[in-house]
């Protein structure tokens, strides 16, 4: 699907009429390739402490080009802002202001990440207000961003460090093309758990993984980009899909599985097929929805269940079956697709955002039981998404919808795959019952 206007308006004459106009000024962004540079340009390390320390030595054995203290006028690739110890508000002006010296310096594309401690683990009112507030601060620098720059934070929990793996695993997905279209956005790394992968390209070597609702659309491109980090696929669709399913698992040179997930034996179906096939089941991508719009005055008891059986029940009772099977031991990771309308809501689609917050509950929920066999469960929430379906809404809405984000364009499948992809390694191991959006900072609804 593509978005014309940011083509247009990216360069050349095209961007130069939009500027005199006013008019929304998207840029096309760097989108993660293979063997693509971790991040352009050097990467200012700002904060004082022993944690900010660590992490720029560590950024450093990476060979980034790293300075600890700004070079006036040197374009940067990123600033980091480490703000770990932070004890009371006042505390935030004079790292938060000197990194504000360096914003404009900031390239095309580039990075702002805070690395800061989660506001719910004190019980100090002085401490978990200097911590909430880089949460505010972080997603209103994001909306100052320009030109495919994004802000996101990290949030470490209880004894989680700098250089814990999973903070760095966040880090690098934040400063890389991954996360193109993940703007505003925080993650919380609870634990110490994870590892960077050994081989950066193929961070999924190894691991079996079943995708749901992969014949077409974000299901499909979750499948090519899991393959490309290197795992093995299962693809699963409804039987009346089996045509496309097939290209698909052709295509990722994986196996296909015909299953409606609502099926009450679809977890063991699941689990059969991936160890018959493949010897073990590392990950699932719970991606399978459907939408059955109708304003709740209009509502019919078919377009509720049908939506909550597909999208909540059927991934729940999945899930039980996973849990139980001896199969399923080896740091195993779901992912989630949930969706901003279970967040923020969205007229005609009551049924929709129950079955997608309930998607957010049950991760929450899930994760203490994953965790006892060493795994973790996320959830992804997609804003405007450039697919089939949103393709399908009427012209004036869909310009309005897919401009109203701080990168003003809608995101690209790719890029819930990316964030998926991330969220399936053993990158994010000490990140769970998370929920990452991918909608470019939607600036409508929460
Ligand atoms: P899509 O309609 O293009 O693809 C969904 C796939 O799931 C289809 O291949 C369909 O056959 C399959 N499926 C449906 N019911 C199934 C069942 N019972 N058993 C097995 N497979 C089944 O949808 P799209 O746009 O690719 O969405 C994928 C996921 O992303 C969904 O969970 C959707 O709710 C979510 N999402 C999509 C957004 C967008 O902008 N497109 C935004 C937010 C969330």
């Amino acid at each position: 699907m593509t978005d014309m206007y940011t083509q247009l308006v990216s360069r050349g004459p095209g961007r130069d009429i939009a500027r005199k106009l006013g008019l929304p000024q998207p840029v096309v962004l760097r989108r993660y390739l293979p063997d693509q540079p971790l991040i352009t340009g050097p990467v200012l390390v700002q904060g004082a402490g022993s944690g900010a320390d660590e992490l720029a030595a560590t950024l450093l054995s990476w060979n980034l080009d790293v300075r600890r203290h700004a070079v006036p006028k040197e374009k940067l690739g990123a600033i980091i802002l480490v703000l770990d110890e932070l004890g009371r508000p006042e505390d935030l002006a004079r790292p938060v202001l000197t990194a504000a010296t360096s914003l404009r310096d900031l390239a095309p594309n580039s990075r702002v990440i805070t690395v800061s401690r989660t506001a719910a683990d004190t019980a100090d009112p002085a401490v978990a207000a200097a911590r909430q507030g880089v949460d505010g601060l972080l997603r209103s620098l994001a909306k100052e961003l320009r030109a495919g720059a994004t802000g996101n934070g990290i949030l470490l929990a209880g004894g989680v460090r700098t250089t814990s793996p999973s903070t760095l695993g966040a880090l690098r997905f934040f400063l890389s093309g991954r996360s193109a279209f993940v703007d505003g956005q925080f993650l919380t790394v609870s634990s110490a758990e994870g590892q960077l992968p050994a081989h950066a390209g193929k961070p999924l070597a190894g691991k079996v993984a079943v995708v749901t609702g992969a014949a077409r659309g974000i299901g499909a491109a979750i499948a090519r980009t899991l393959y490309r980090d290197g795992a093995t696929l299962v693809v699963v669709d409804i039987p009346a899909a089996g045509d496309h399913l097939a290209a698909v698992a052709n295509e990722v040179r994986g196996t296909a599985l015909q299953l409606d997930i609502s099926r009450t034996d679809a977890g063991q179906r699941i689990i059969d097929h991936a160890v018959e096939r493949h010897g073990r089941l590392d990950i699932v991508i719970h991606n399978a929805g459907i939408t059955r719009d109708k304003l709740l005055a209009n509502m019919d008891e078919g377009r509720w269940n049908s939506v909550i059986a597909v999208n909540i029940a059927a991934q729940l009772r999945i899930n039980e079956a996973l849990l139980a099977s001896g199969h399923f031991r080896s740091s195993p990771r779901i992912v989630s697709v949930a969706s901003t309308s279970g967040i923020a809501g969205n007229r005609g689609q009551t049924n929709y955002a129950a079955s997608k917050g309930g998607v957010m509950g049950m991760v929450r929920a899930t994760a203490p039981l994953i965790g006892t066999h060493g795994g973790s469960i996320n959830a992804v929430a997609p804003g405007f998404i450039e697919t089939e379906m949103t393709a399908k809404i009427p012209f004036a809405v869909r310009e309005v919808a897919r401009r109203l984000n701080s990168l003003q364009q809608g995101g690209q499948p790719g890029d819930v795959a990316e964030a998926i992809a991330f969220l399936a390694s053993d990158a994010a191991g000490g990140i769970s019952g998370e929920v990452l959006r991918v909608c470019g900072q939607n600036l409508v609804g929460a």
